[in-house]
């Protein structure tokens, strides 16, 4: 472990990203830029962003979920709408995205109110979908204990063998939007100097600020 640690001491790329240009502009243009960049580049799954949600108790608690579009300018992704983090957006719909795109030693945190889409969109999407994924919906109960996985590979059988054409889609799976209110670009940097830019959301427009690093 200690030695492996080691690989990554003082490891920050010199780059000399400067975020300072992007002032004056929206946040959602800089956004999309970032993530073009990120994805024709080599950061594999440009599109993976840690969710962050929390629960009554305050408990915090973070997974990877993919960004699939963006609509009306928010962020759009799917699952199971009983799942842990289903049952924690319920509670508290404030939640934070971020992305990491080590290539490019960019980050960038995002926080804002999630919602479901309308249905009509999370049917286009299923829809879109190979029938594996589909089937799997319907047979994974997602983050409730599995009591082992021959039970999972039969629930995966019979909704095979139930669905024998068209795969409906379950109405517990389907998206999320989530409306922004706070977007922070960080951009690493020369000796540790990283550029933070920050825009919150103030009616229609954004305030700005420069953070220290
Ligand atoms: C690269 C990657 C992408 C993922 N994308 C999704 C996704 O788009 N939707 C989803 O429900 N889970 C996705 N997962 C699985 C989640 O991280 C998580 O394990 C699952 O949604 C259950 O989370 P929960 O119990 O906190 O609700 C992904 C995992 C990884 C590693």
């Amino acid at each position: 472990m200690e030695d492996a640690l080691g690989k990554f001491r003082d490891n920050h790329h010199e780059f000399t990203q400067d975020v300072s240009s992007e002032l004056g502009r929206d946040p959602l243009s800089i956004f999309r830029d970032w993530f073009e960049k990120a994805a024709e580049g080599n950061d594999l799954e440009a599109n993976a962003f840690v969710l962050s949600t929390s629960n009554l108790d305050n408990q915090s608690s973070s997974r990877i979920v993919y960004l699939k579009e963006i609509l009306e300018s928010k962020f759009v992704f799917y699952t199971n709408y009983e799942s842990q983090k289903g049952k924690e957006i319920l509670i508290n719909p404030k939640v934070s995205m971020l992305f990491f795109w080590p290539t490019l030693s960019r980050q960038i945190r995002i926080e804002g109110i999630c919602t479901k889409v309308n249905s009509s969109i999370s049917d286009a999407y299923f829809k879109s979908r190979p029938r594996g994924s589909k089937i799997g919906a319907w047979a994974s109960r997602q983050s409730d204990d599995l009591k082992n996985c021959i039970d999972l590979e039969e629930r995966i059988k019979e909704y095979d063998e139930k669905f024998d054409k068209e795969v409906p889609r379950p109405n517990f799976w389907g998206g999320y939007q989530i409306e922004t209110n706070l977007f922070e670009f960080w951009s690493g940097r020369k000796s540790r100097l990283h550029d933070r830019l920050v825009f919150t959301r103030n009616g229609d427009d954004w305030d700005v600020s420069h953070k220290n690093p």
